[in-house]
């Protein structure tokens, strides 16, 4: 095969022309802003690059929106909702929700490979991802008849609680799924009667145009606008409109931060999905190979760029020695590398300043006396060396405290620490600023629970991790987030109560 040296051996240039030949057959025609159902150029007429993470080459050239763009996107998600979204039934969006559904799953391994070589996740993941992106759809087409409004009589007294939707909403999401996340924030948005103003990550703007190019005929025009660019430039004005009556993000506590300070300029509702940085808890009766295919799962899908990602390790003394060995071989003998490639199962992360922050992360590490039980560095191997790849790395030694064990470090780390007093393990898993997710692993079922119980998270795994169901809430305690995705009641965040009092005598 051309695609590889002589001896069959994997090279830079034989990945890359793998790579130029996947991106020719998938990466969209449009790479404007979509507004209004109108491809167009950003105001500005500039462009940014869209770069593969696993080449280092540039995929596409994007539309570099702004504030004019912003301006024009929420005026015709006005337009769109006062002239017909506002008028419609909850059938006639349960239909266009399921019929966008039926589309995604139609394209879902165009799609997925286009994920790929814009993220960097395998294949494998990146399919996984695109089923779920159906299945959100799916689900709030079926939600849509689960919420409305009621009414409060008795004697003398009548009046009914309306559940409106906002109108515009303006949603910001991140790099690490990006079309996952895109169907997160826009299937309850429709579901609810909203339309919609989306800016996908500047690193990952490609499966979110060429999900617009495959349903622009099923949606109305105007009902959903994307406007790609940076986050300074495209997401902070955006944040800050006065047409927007609702903001959802997800993405980095900091910026979370500066987006809620952006929305009490407007006095702006908001929810937010931030960072993690969630316990594993391993009880003394745990199963050492199950327990290492669950936490090797935890820390490494998704090459460790998961917000609900397990990264700090809580291990039973008892059975700390062969969960450890597990792991180590775990580490080591997973393939990293070309994440179209079927066997691969770490793929790059899905930019270099992604990699020199989980390298700083690393370093400090070193600095606070960690051991490393495994990798921390970049793979041995040329045919990588463009790329954006990070071994899977088991770090102990480290104290509580230190930043790398506090911080959301984003890669493929995982931070351990044995215990065997219950209390004082409950209260080092507790010891951090987020609260997004957590799990236990242990067959007894009055430990599971306690342990539920007892972790200040929003989302808990017994016996498993990353799995999440529609139907099920997501979302943080503490500075993990406010307000709840993937459920019924995330349609409540996207509406608001009217209560109407009847006079009567
Ligand atoms: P980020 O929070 O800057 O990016 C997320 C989104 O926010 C992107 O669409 C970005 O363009 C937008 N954005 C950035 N600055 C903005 C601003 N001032 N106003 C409005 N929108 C803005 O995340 P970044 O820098 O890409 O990653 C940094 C760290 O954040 C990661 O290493 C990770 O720890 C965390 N993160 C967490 C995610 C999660 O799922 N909870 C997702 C992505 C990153
Ligand atoms: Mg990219």
């Amino acid at each position: 095969m051309s695609t590889t040296s002589d001896d069959g051996a994997e090279t830079a240039e034989s990945i890359r022309s793998r790579h130029r030949e996947a991106a020719d057959d998938v990466v969209p025609e449009h790479t404007q802003l979509y507004i209004g159902g109108e491809w167009q150029d950003a105001a500005s007429g500039e462009t940014f690059d869209t770069l593969n993470p696993t080449t280092g080459e540039v995929l596409a050239s994007v539309a570099r929106g702004g504030e004019a763009d912003v301006d024009r996107a929420v005026e015709a998600a006005r337009d769109a909702y006062d002239e017909e979204w506002s008028e419609t039934s909850r059938a006639e969006r349960q239909a266009i929700l399921t019929e966008i559904a039926d589309r995604v799953e139609e394209h879902q391994e165009e799609l997925a490979t286009l994920e790929t070589l814009d993220n960097g996740k395998t294949l494998m993941e990146a399919r996984i991802d695109v089923e779920g992106v159906a299945e959100q759809f799916r689900f709030f087409a079926g939600a849509t008849n689960s919420r409305s409004g009621h009414t409060r009589d008795e004697p003398g007294v009548h009046g009914e609680v309306i559940r409106e939707p906002y109108g515009v909403v303006g949603q910001i999401i991140p790099w690490n799924f990006p079309l996952a996340m895109a169907s997160w924030k826009l299937a309850p948005a429709l579901a609810a009667g909203n339309c919609s103003v989306l800016k996908p990550a500047e690193q990952t703007p490609l499966s979110v145009l060429r999900f617009l190019e495959i349903v622009d005929d099923v949606v109305p025009d105007g009902v959903v606008n994307v406007v790609t660019g940076y986050g300074e430039e495209a997401g902070d004005p955006l944040s800050r409109h006065e047409g927007v009556r609702k903001l959802a993000f997800t993405g980095s506590t900091a910026v979370g931060k500066q987006i809620m300070r952006n929305a009490a300029e407007n006095v702006t509702d908001v929810t937010l999905e931030l960072g993690g940085k969630s316990p594993i808890v391993v009880h003394a009766d745990a199963d050492p190979e199950e327990a290492v295919g669950v936490i090797a799962m935890a820390i490494f899908a998704n090459t460790g760029e998961c917000c609900e990602a397990g990264s700090r390790l809580f291990v039973h003394e008892d059975v700390a020695e062969p969960i450890l060995e597990g792991l180590i071989g775990a580490a080591e003998g997973m393939t990293v590398g070309d994440p179209l490639k079927e066997e691969t199962d770490v793929g790059p992360k899905v930019s270099q300043e992604q990699v020199e922050r989980t390298m700083r992360y690393l370093e400090s590490a070193k600095e606070g006396g960690a051991t490393f039980l495994a990798g921390g560095d970049a793979p041995d191997d040329e045919a990588l060396a463009g790329g954006c790849f990070v071994t899977p790395t088991l770090v102990e030694g480290l104290d509580h405290d230190h930043e790398a064990v506090q911080e959301e470090i984003f890669g493929p780390v995982l931070e351990v620490f044995r215990w065997d007093d219950y209390d004082e393990m409950m209260e080092l898993a507790n010891d951090v600023d987020y609260g997004l997710a957590g799990g236990v692993i242990t067959n007894d079922l009055e430990l599971a629970d306690r342990t539920a119980r007892d972790i200040e998270a929003g989302y808990i795994w017994v016996n498993t991790w990353h799995e999440m169901s529609p139907g099920l809430p997501y979302g943080g305690y503490k500075q993990s987030g406010i307000g709840r995705e993937l459920s019924v009641e995330t349609l409540d965040y996207y509406t608001q109560a009217k209560s109407v009092k009847y006079g009567l005598e």
